[in-house]
């Protein structure tokens, strides 16, 4: 009888926590971004990944979440460009070609406009599972696109890489040393993607649940906390502990999947396994990077 029911509940339950996505701190953070270029002009968020199907394998979740952001706060509406430059063809198995015509079409799924993702073809920039990139090389080659777009926002891989691939671990070094020595003012921010230990990565359609589940308790937390001490608002909101996270719902999960379907050549059986049960296919946690003052690394 028990179990009936569960049999019952349990499949309500999921398809209610997973229809919905979930953007933590979002409000806060696409307000940030906005609010770094001049009043009432949009944030300019510019992905920076390695490889096609590094999109729609790992940063989903928050690129299908800011493109289809319109909200109001305080009564203006807060608006969001993406823009997203991958530094190579995928070129390792001579496949270059056909992975810029797939990615061509994975980004249509998301819905990028044109004129706003580029791919880069780079002798000192190839695919390679065992080259690391300089971080001048990739300094050199994204500040152009950095500059003339004026991007408010870099969000990129972190030191791990997601999967260690090295080509995916040189780009935060490549990206702080461009942040840190070759942009005048005002510098974009740099976020970037949190590598997550093994057992983490995999918990599938898991994820979104305890990422929801996770968010509601730190909500409540915050109430409680509120209501008995009524102090949070002495913590300016830059010192919270939380980071800004970005929770698929099914729609979200799904756009992910057509976009990756598009990624044929690279759709070998465990690829599918990997979209089953990633979590980054569902849930995406950033870590804002400091970036040292230019005058700060002339002194150092
Ligand atoms: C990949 O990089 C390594 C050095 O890290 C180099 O020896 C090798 O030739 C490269 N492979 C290709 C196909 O370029
Ligand atoms: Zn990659």
């Amino acid at each position: 009888m028990f179990s009936r029911l569960l049999a019952v509940l349990v499949p309500i339950f999921l398809a209610f926590v997973l229809r919905t996505s979930w953007e933590h701190d979002n409000v806060f953070f696409i307000y940030k971004l906005q609010s770094q270029g001049t009043t009432h002009s949009p944030a300019r968020v510019l992905f920076v990944t390695a490889h096609p199907d590094d999109e729609s394998l790992f940063f989903a979740p928050t690129l299908t979440s800011l493109l289809s952001h319109k909200r109001k706060l305080d009564k203006d509406v807060l608006s969001v460009e993406v823009y997203l430059l991958c530094l190579s063809t995928g070129d390792a198995d001579g496949l270059g070609k056909t992975r810029q015509r797939e990615m061509i079409h994975a980004l249509d799924v998301f819905g990028i406009e044109e004129g706003r993702w580029w791919i880069v073809d780079s002798p000192s920039l190839q695919d390679n599972m065992t080259a690391r990139w300089d971080p001048q090389v990739i300094a050199d080659v994204v500040k152009p696109y950095v500059v003339e777009h004026g991007i408010t926002t870099i969000l990129t891989f972190d030191e791990k890489g997601i999967s260690l691939h090295p080509n995916h671990m040189s780009l935060p070094h490549g990206l702080i040393h461009l942040l840190s020595t070759q942009l005048s003012h005002p510098i974009p921010k740099l976020y970037t993607l949190i590598s997550l230990p093994p057992f983490a990565k995999f918990q599938g359609p898991l994820a979104p649940v305890l990422a929801k589940y996770d968010l509601a308790l730190q909500t409540v937390w915050h109430y409680v906390y509120t209501y008995l001490f009524g102090t949070p608002s002495e913590v300016p909101p830059d010192e919270r502990v939380s980071v800004p996270v970005f929770v698929s719902g099914a729609r979200d999960y799904l756009t992910a999947l057509k976009s990756m379907y598009e990624h044929r050549s690279q759709l070998v059986w465990f690829r599918w396994l990997y979209v089953v049960a990633s979590r980054y296919m569902w849930v995406n946690e950033w870590l804002e990077v400091r970036i040292p003052s230019a005058v700060m690394v002339g002194r150092v």
